[in-house]
């Protein structure tokens, strides 16, 4: 019982942890363009969510060049970025968060 309750707890806080470090990444380098629910430059995380896989969100990050067409856009005026793969994990999983949220 005990076990369980500390188990949870860890888990809660490795969850948080995540989402602020996620959330850096996209302070750092993604804030100017997206925003998590508005339309900005790029479209909102949540709409990014509800349609992506996280393999689709990544690959997308490191290189709309050669995947814009795939996702439906004419052209593409979204940065080349040289992220670190957990840099991308943490976007990745942080753009999710937004699923299903307007
Ligand atoms: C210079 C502005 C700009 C920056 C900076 C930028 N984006 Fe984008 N992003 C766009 C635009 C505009 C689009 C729409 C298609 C295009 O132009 O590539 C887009 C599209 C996307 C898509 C695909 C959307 C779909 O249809 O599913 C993803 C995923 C994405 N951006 C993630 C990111 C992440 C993560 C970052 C930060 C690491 C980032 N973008 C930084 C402008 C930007």
């Amino acid at each position: 019982m005990r076990l369980s309750l500390l188990l949870s707890l860890a888990f809660c806080s490795a969850l948080l942890a995540q989402e602020v470090d996620g959330k850096k990444v996209f302070e750092t380098h993604c804030w100017g363009c997206h925003h998590q629910t508005a339309v900005a430059f790029g479209p909102p995380f949540s709409e990014i969510a509800d349609k992506r896989t996280k393999d689709e969100i990544k690959a997308y990050v490191i290189s709309p060049e050669s995947m814009y067409k795939a996702f439906g856009y004419k052209r593409t005026v979204m940065t080349q970025f040289d992220l670190s793969d957990n840099e991308l994990d943490l976007i990745s999983d942080y753009i999710l968060t937004y699923k299903g949220k307007k």
